[in-house]
């Protein structure tokens, strides 16, 4: 656990940056510093390592005073990634994330062996170990850049703005990526970025600063979502916020109608005026009965409320076709069904 106790940093010129910030990112969880440009982010992020020191107040990691530990002992324990990676440029990729097993006096194969792995753990290709970091892709470099911070295994990760720079869809991908390996490595991680929808979905817990370093809000994301401390925090938030809360909402609070599917084989005749899900032998959908018309799917349990609310307005019948895990037919969410679960919502 990373512990913020009234912590101020005055720069030089007098410029306070970071104003009595007091927090605890969570041992195994991903914190969020989210703000505008200039509001403290990576002067609080660099405090944790003390690239910079603060003026007053203490940072405590697993309770022990980072200013009583020497910076490279303190760094050997804390991965750090920057935006656009921050390559060595005249290093293999291998020989970049290697680079803090070299420090640390690995051999030399142990630690290109723990690279490979580590690249592949990051979705690279072995095939670019061997290339330079002009000859990948911003988005490749970035995931060399987690698979570098990561190679000594520290069980702290900071990440300033590490998705920035690049193109929206390969950011979408880098992402959950993060999400991903997080899974499996359970680092106490502290992302800085200043995109409130990247935040949101990165966060376990996220804390809104506001320019002045002073701490707005610090919350679950449905929280924030929901209850927003004030004006700033609000605005911050944007539009949507309503619909964006949705996605924190289970779908397993949707009733759903079995008797609207029928299967290829006993399908008879066009009923009424009711939309009949058509499901194949193996269980999967096929499409309405007797209507040419574009169904939406979710999977029930799985994924939110407003991948649900997707799903129906993806489908012309207005009511969402919920898959289990492997993709077969468990019902159908009705408009009423969907109606019910957002008046639900919307009471909390
Ligand atoms: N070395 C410095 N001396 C004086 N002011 C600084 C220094 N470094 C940063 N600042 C100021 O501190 C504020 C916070 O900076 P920073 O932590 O980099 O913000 P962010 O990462 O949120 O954009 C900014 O107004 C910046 O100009
Ligand atoms: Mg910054």
């Amino acid at each position: 656990m990373i512990t913020f106790d009234s912590v101020t940093k005055r720069y030089p010129d007098g410029f306070v940056a970071v104003d009595d910030l007091s927090l605890e990112a969570e041992t195994g969880q991903i914190t969020v510093l989210v703000g505008p440009s200039g509001c403290g982010k990576t002067t609080t992020l660099r405090m944790i390592n003390r690239m910079i020191d603060a003026t007053e107040g203490q940072i405590l990691l697993d309770g022990s005073d980072v200013r009583q530990i020497d910076p490279p002992t303190l760094r050997r324990g804390i991965g750090y990634v920057i935006q656009q990676a921050g390559l060595f440029p005249h290093r293999k990729i291998v020989d970049n994330v290697a680079t803090v097993p070299y420090l640390l006096g690995w051999e030399k194969k142990k630690a290109r062996d723990r690279a490979m792995e580590l690249l592949e753990r990051v979705g690279l290709d072995p095939k670019m170990a061997q290339r330079y970091p002009f000859q990948l892709s911003g988005g490749q470099q970035q995931r060399v850049g987690v698979a570098r911070a990561l190679a000594a295994d520290p069980p702290v990760l900071l990440m300033d703005e590490p998705f920035s720079a690049v193109d929206p869809i390969v950011r979408t991908s880098l992402q959950e990526e993060l999400l991903r390996l997080q899974a499996e490595l359970n680092k106490t991680i502290v992302f800085v970025t200043h995109d409130i929808d990247e935040a949101i979905k990165l966060g376990d817990k996220v804390a809104v600063l506001r320019v002045g370093g002073k701490l707005a809000q610090f919350a679950a994301p449905k929280t924030l979502l929901s209850e927003p401390a004030d004006d700033f925090v609000r605005e911050f938030l944007g539009r949507d916020r309503g619909i964006r809360r949705l996605s924190f909402v289970s779908s397993s609070y949707l009733k759903l109608r079995t008797d609207l599917t029928v299967t290829s084989s006993s399908a008879a005749g066009p009923s009424d005026d009711a939309w009949l899900m058509v499901v194949s032998e193996d269980g999967k959908p096929v499409g309405w009965l007797d209507r040419d018309e574009p169904f939406g799917t979710y999977v029930h349990g799985k994924d939110s409320l407003r991948a649900a609310l997707d799903a129906a307005l993806l489908s012309s019948s207005g009511q969402a076709v919920a898959l289990d895990e492997s993709g077969r037919v468990v019902g159908v969410a009705t408009r009423k069904a969907l109606d019910e679960a957002l008046s639900e919502a919307a009471d909390g």
